[in-house]
C-alpha cells in the first residue's frame, strides 16, 4: 500500500494529527472538514490540505482513512458516516455518547471490513506500556485493584466566547473517563463489568452545567476492582494521567507533582512488607530499560502530540491495521470497553451509586 490519505475532521484537536502523521510518515493530510469554515479555511493554509464545505464533500473526496476530532457529540455519527462511505476511521475519545450511539457504532462497525480504531492516547503513554508489559512478565502477581484520576480543570472551555456554553458545557454528557480506564483495562487486560456512580455538585453550581467530579467504582469480568475519579470542574493544579495498581505480588502508584516520581515495590526484587521495617518505593523508571528501550528510543519530535509520545505510537499502529499488518489494537468493542462505564456512570449517579450492568458490545 502506498501513501495513505487522510482526511480531518474537526480542526482543534485535529491540527495535532497533521502534525504526528507528518513525522510518522507513510499518511498524507488531504482533506479537512469542520462546522467552522474560517477555521478549516485557516488549517487548509497551514497544512497544505483541501478544506471541504460539507462532510458529504470531504467523504466523497479521495481519502483513505479520517480522523474524527470533532465534539463527542459527533462522533458515532460521523465515524458510522465515514465506515458506510469506505473510511478507515480513528475516532477521538470518547467514543460516542449515549448507548443508541453506541450500538448505532458497533453495527457501522461491523457492517464493513474498512477499520475502526478508538483513539485512546493515554492508552499509549510510555509509563501505561511498562506497566503492562511489567504485569505480562509477572511483576506484580493477579492484579485485584486499579485507581484512575483525571483532575483538569477546564471551566474556561465551558463557554465560548460569544458567551453560548460548549458542548463541554452538557449536564447530560458522559463522563470523561477513558484516559482513566483505557489504561487500566490495558494494563489488567480485562473488562468493566459493574459500574457504581457518585457525582459531587457544590452550592456555587450553576444549574446547566455538569458535575464538578465524578467517583465510579467498578467491578471487573477478572474480579478486580477499579476507583476512577474524573474532576473537570474544579479549581486546583492538573493532574490528567495518575494510576495505582494493587497485585498479589506488587504495588505501583504514579508520580503526583512537586517533583515527585512514578514508583512499584514488587515482591521478588524488594525488601518485604511487614508491620515493622516496613517495604519501600523503589523508582518505576528503574525498569523502564529493561521493558520499553522501543518507547526511549523514540525521536524527541515524537511529543509533538501533546501528550508525551503517545500520540506517535497510536498513529503508527492505526497505519499498521490500515495497512492490514495488524489488528486495529482499540477496536469499537474495546473503545466502548473504556467508554461505556461513563455513559451509563450517570444513571448510576442519579439513583445515588446503584451499581449498574454495563453490557459486553461484542454480544449485540
Ligand atoms: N485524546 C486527547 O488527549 C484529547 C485532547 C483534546 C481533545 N480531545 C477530544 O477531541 C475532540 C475535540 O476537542 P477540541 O478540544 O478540539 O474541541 P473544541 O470545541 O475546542 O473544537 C472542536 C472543533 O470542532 C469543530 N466542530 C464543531 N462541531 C462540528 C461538527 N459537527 N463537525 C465538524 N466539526 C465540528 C469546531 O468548529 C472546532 O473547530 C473532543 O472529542 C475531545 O474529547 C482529546
Amino acid at each position: 500500500m502506498g501513501l495513505i490519505r487522510f482526511g480531518i475532521i474537526g480542526l482543534r484537536r485535529g491540527r495535532s494529527y497533521a502534525r504526528v502523521l507528518r513525522l510518522v510518515g507513510g499518511a498524507a493530510v488531504v482533506a479537512l472538514y469542520d462546522a467552522d469554515q474560517s477555521r478549516a479555511d485557516a488549517a487548509a493554509h497551514e497544512i497544505g490540505a483541501r478544506a471541504h464545505g460539507s462532510l458529504e464533500a470531504f467523504l466523497s473526496s479521495e481519502i483513505d482513512a479520517v480522523v474524527v476530532a470533532s465534539p463527542i457529540p459527533f462522533h458515532a455519527e460521523q465515524s458510522g458516516a465515514a465506515l458506510a462511505a469506505g473510511k478507515h476511521v480513528l475516532c477521538e475519545v470518547t467514543a460516542c455518547d449515549t448507548l443508541d450511539a453506541a450500538r448505532s457504532l458497533v453495527a457501522a462497525a461491523r457492517a464493513t471490513t474498512a477499520v475502526y480504531m478508538f483513539a485512546e492516547n493515554y492508552r499509549y503513554l510510555d509509563e501505561v506500556e511498562q506497566l503492562r508489559r511489567m504485569r505480562v512478565d509477572g511483576h506484580f502477581g493477579e492484579l485485584y485493584y486499579g485507581e484512575g484520576e483525571y483532575l483538569h480543570d477546564v471551566r474556561d472551555l465551558f463557554v465560548a466566547s460569544d458567551g453560548t456554553p460548549t458542548w463541554r458545557a452538557q449536564p447530560n454528557g458522559p463522563v470523561y473517563c477513558t484516559h482513566s480506564i483505557g489504561p487500566l483495562l490495558y494494563i489488567l487486560d480485562d473488562r468493566v463489568r459493574t459500574v457504581s456512580a457518585l457525582a459531587s455538585r457544590s452550592e456555587e453550581d450553576t444549574d446547566g452545567l455538569p458535575p464538578k467530579m465524578h467517583v465510579l467504582q467498578m467491578t471487573t469480568d477478572r474480579g478486580a476492582t477499579l476507583r476512577v475519579r474524573v474532576d473537570i470542574g474544579s479549581p486546583r493544579p492538573h493532574n490528567m494521567a495518575h494510576y495505582a495498581l494493587q497485585g498479589t505480588r506488587g504495588a505501583y502508584e504514579a508520580w503526583r507533582g512537586l517533583g515527585d516520581r512514578s514508583k512499584v515495590w514488587l515482591v521478588d526484587e524488594h525488601e518485604p512488607s511487614r508491620v515493622s521495617d516496613s517495604a519501600c518505593w523503589h523508582p518505576l523508571e528503574e525498569y523502564a530499560a529493561r521493558y520499553i528501550p522501543d518507547r526511549l528510543a523514540a525521536p524527541p519530535e515524537a511529543r509533538t502530540g501533546g501528550h508525551g509520545s503517545s500520540e506517535y505510537w497510536m498513529l503508527r499502529d492505526f497505519l499498521a491495521a490500515v495497512r492490514g499488518e495488524i489488528a486495529p489494537p482499540i477496536d469499537a468493542y474495546a473503545g466502548l470497553d473504556y467508554t461505556l462505564p461513563g455513559i451509563l456512570a450517570l444513571e448510576s449517579a442519579t439513583r445515588r451509586g446503584a451499581p449498574v450492568d454495563v453490557p459486553d458490545p461484542r454480544a449485540w
